[in-house]
């Protein structure tokens, strides 16, 4: 129907006959002239209907807002002075000779360009029209040579595209599982993959050395701007291979992807332990953009008269550690007030500060409520930071987990709130992670999953797990973890003893990763991997502050689908075939008795 996208035209098709289908962006009048905006996935074209063409005319007049038109017409040049530069088809026009309603629309619930008069509700919703906005197509156009050029770097590299089910069992990644009934199996639950690890695994075992998938992960978590329950990974796994060589390959396709569709040339990749990243920026995704850094102060703080602090800085799993905002002193009471406030989300009790006016002058020269239980220590800490005058020092005194929370949170949101940053693009690895966490009960989980192969044999793991470091690495960029993966266990006695300290028994772990166990004595290759959230990437290669925004249809806060309304009821009948009695039901039921 059409010859040419609305965005594709220019001057050298001047003189042309065109037609474009699209919709009508805009329409206005004009001295007895009618011109239409019209809007497909490329862009607007200015069309001009003019009276002597009269059919053309009266079709155009009723053409209102979103109506859906076939245009075909002259491309001339726009008349001296009408010419909009910023446009890039603002050089021309086309004169149209016919003009063709295909739909008419209901007026949009919301005019394209004042989408943020209304709520995300409404665009969500509507998601259809939105998704008409110029800078949405932009988004999911760029995610589109995204994924194109993964797959062609994955692809030149020997990786096969191989699909894994989506019915399967739990894949225990740390969150719960989306469940399907089972018709055929009654009482039987599928899950929903939250990632093909066991599959890829799988995969490795049988022999294809190099598996990538652009998948779809299902998580039942607690969504924030960077997490959603449905969500896609560019997953990747190959055999005979250390860390070096997938941490290589998948910083190589990043660097060519950055390079190929941003024209960005991405700095060096640094490798940090789990450990510097967590002492130094109190996050193992450190926003190296920020030039902001935790110090520790507490062989410092055991020797001051403040039990706030000297009982942490003594405490085994407690910490002081100091945050220097050079330039920061002249923060009012109001702004350190609402960052106390900030700490506070993170658990912190409260937020000390030293704010150095005058240096030379020592003690005097300092304004702070707690610098009088310090003086002992004031000189050393003030050179151990690199105190100069003008400069603002926070403090944060409690169990390290909440130090580093809270400190963490708000270097980070210094570095937004004072623009500190000093590049575009800060891209790390972190390695050498723990291989296990424990909860306030001392109960150990994985740190990445269980399938991950620790640096040390089992003997070592079993006598002191706590300490023991795994074979894992996150990329990290801008602050957000990109991409998570290691090298995996392909040794059963390793995977029993992995279960075996998390407290899943020989039983346990038959019935849930029986396939996996048994997988593993069939001559499982030494093998490894990783797995990029693609949302995650292209949010922040378009420049957007959530993942919604660079997702065609995504799911709200709480989890649903604003547009189709899902999760919905189902009917009696579904529930009977799949052997399903629900809860309030029964309750229902029974009330009568
Ligand atoms: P992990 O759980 O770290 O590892 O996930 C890998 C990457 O997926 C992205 N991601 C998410 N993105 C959006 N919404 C979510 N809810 C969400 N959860 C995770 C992140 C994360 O870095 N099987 C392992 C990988 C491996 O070991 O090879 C895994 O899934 O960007
Ligand atoms: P207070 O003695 O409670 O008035 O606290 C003195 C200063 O120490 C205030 O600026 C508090 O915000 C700060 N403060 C209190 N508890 C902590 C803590 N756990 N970590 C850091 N600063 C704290």
């Amino acid at each position: 129907m059409r010859s040419h996208y609305c965005g594709q035209l220019n001057e050298t098709l001047v003189d042309q006959t065109v037609s474009l289908c699209g919709w009508v962006h805009r329409r206005r009048d004009h001295g007895g002239v009618i011109f239409l905006d019209l809007r497909d996935r490329d862009g607007i074209a200015q069309v001009v209907v003019d009276p002597d063409t009269a059919e053309a005319f009266a079709t155009a007049d009723r053409a209102r807002s979103e109506f859906v038109l076939r245009i075909t017409g002259r491309v001339r040049l726009r008349p001296e002075g009408t010419q909009n530069p910023k446009m890039p088809t603002g050089l021309i026009e086309v004169l149209a000779k016919e003009v063709e309603v295909l739909n008419t629309a209901a007026t949009p619930p919301f005019q394209l360009d004042e989408h943020g008069r209304v709520g995300e509700e409404v665009r969500l919703k509507h998601r259809y029209i939105d998704l008409r906005r110029p800078e949405m197509i932009e988004k999911l156009r760029l995610r589109s040579r995204i994924s194109h050029n993964v797959r062609a770097f994955l692809e030149g590299q020997g990786f096969l595209d191989i699909e894994t089910p989506v019915l399967t069992r739990a894949t225990p990644e740390g969150a719960r599982d989306y469940l399907v009934p089972s018709r055929t199996h009654p009482g039987s639950f599928f899950a929903l993959p939250q990632s093909p690890q066991l599959f890829k695994q799988l995969l490795m075992v049988a022999g294809f050395d190099r598996y990538y998938q652009i998948a779809k992960c299902f998580r039942d978590e607690d969504l924030r701007a960077d997490r959603q329950p449905e969500f896609t990974q560019i997953d990747l796994e190959a055999s005979f291979v250390s860390e070096d060589d997938i941490m290589g390959i998948s910083e190589a396709m990043i660097r060519q992807l950055f390079q190929e569709v941003l024209d960005v040339e991405l700095p060096e990749f640094p490798r940090m332990t789990w450990a510097d990243a967590m002492h130094r920026f109190g996050s193992d995704k450190p926003d190296l953009r920020i030039p902001l850094m935790l110090v520790d102060v507490d062989d410092l703080m055991q020797q001051v008269d403040f039990q706030v602090f000297s009982g942490p800085a003594s405490a085994a799993d407690g910490r002081v550690a100091a945050l220097k905002v050079p330039g920061g002193g002249g923060m009012s009471r109001k702004v350190i007030d609402e960052y106390t406030k900030f700490v506070g989300i993170y658990g912190a009790k409260g937020l000390a500060w030293i704010k150095v006016n005058d240096r030379a002058k020592g003690i005097e020269g300092l304004q702070s409520p707690i610098v009088k239980f310090m003086e002992n220590v004031i000189e050393e800490l003030l050179d151990r930071v690199g105190a100069e005058d003008g400069d603002i020092i926070f403090f944060g005194a409690d169990k390290a987990r909440v130090v580093n929370e809270a400190l963490g949170a708000l270097r980070v949101k210094l570095g937004e709130d004072l623009n500190l940053y000093t590049q575009a693009w800060a891209p790390l690895w972190v390695v050498d992670f723990p291989m296990f966490e424990s909860d306030d009960n001392g109960r150990l989980s994985p740190l990445h999953h269980p399938f991950t192969s620790p640096s040390c044999s089992p003997e070592e793991l079993k006598s002191n797990p706590a300490v023991a470091l795994s074979r894992a690495y996150d990329m990290v960029l801008n602050g957000t973890e990109l991409g998570g993966g290691s090298i995996r266990i392909h040794d059963q006695a390793m995977q029993s003893t992995v279960f075996e300290i998390l407290g899943i028994g020989a039983e346990e772990a038959r019935e849930k990763f029986g396939f996996l166990l048994d997988a593993l004595h069939y001559g499982a290759p030494p093998h490894g991997g990783l797995a990029f959230g693609l949302d995650r990437l292209v949010m922040l290669m378009a420049g957007a502050r959530t993942i919604r925004e660079v997702i065609a249809f995504p799911k709200t806060q709480s989890a649903g689908c604003l547009l189709t309304d899902a999760p919905g009821e189902v009917s009696a009948d579904q529930l009977k075939d799949l052997n399903i009695r629900l809860r309030q039901k029964a309750k229902a039921e029974t009330g009568n008795e």
